[in-house]
């Protein structure tokens, strides 16, 4: 069989983002969560950095846990609950990020804040080498990590991961979040 005559299956599911459901016809079984929630919901936040799991620019949350976007099969993530970082939940990170200058061009922000988000909501007051730990999966050019952690001071100081505060049901695990593939740090 030639190359062009290959049909991939394609399937017609339903996300659930950032609490609203969008039903997504004709999806490519081979399409990752990021593909469609960019290409086809039309969202500009996660970020596309590497497509392949290393840049750690994509992240959202699936279920409450930290998920690369690019690794997760939109078909995967059906019926479940995805938050993006545009979601609410995040909106108090998002201003401690900017507050403390720690994406200076911008492009890490939005994994920064669910990351940020994230770690606070398992661990309320974490030092310098948690909070680098936390982040070294998110690969950036210009950012200091100084400034990664004022900013995850900022938004602890404003309640993030407080009992009761915003969150799309962070995970507690303690783990790390699966999308750390090395153990770098921010310049
Ligand atoms: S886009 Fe780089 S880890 Fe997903
Ligand atoms: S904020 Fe510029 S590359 Fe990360």
């Amino acid at each position: 069989m030639s190359e062009s005559a290959v049909e991939w299956p394609a399937v017609g599911l339903t996300l659930r983002v950032d609490g609203h459901e969008y039903p997504v016809p004709q999806v490519w079984i081979g399409d990752s969560l990021l593909a469609v929630l960019r290409e086809r919901l039309d969202l500009d936040e996660p970020r596309d950095g590497c497509g392949v799991g290393e840049c750690g620019s994509c992240l959202v949350t699936l279920d409450g846990r930290l998920a690369a976007a690019c690794l997760v099969p939109a078909v995967a993530a059906a019926d479940r609950d995805v938050r993006t970082p545009q979601d609410a939940a995040f909106e108090a990170a998002r201003e401690a990020v900017e507050a403390a200058n720690a994406s200076p061009c911008g492009f890490c922000a939005p994994a920064l804040t669910v990351a940020i988000t994230d770690l606070l909501h398992r661990n309320a007051d974490p030092g310098p080498a948690a909070v680098r730990e936390a982040l070294a999966g998110i690969v950036c050019r210009c950012a200091e990590s100084g400034r990664w952690i004022e900013a995850v001071a900022r938004a602890g100081e404003a309640g993030v991961g407080d009992a009761g505060a915003a969150g799309p049901g962070i995970s507690d695990s303690g783990e790390m979040p699966a999308y750390v593939v090395e153990a770098g740090e921010p310049a």
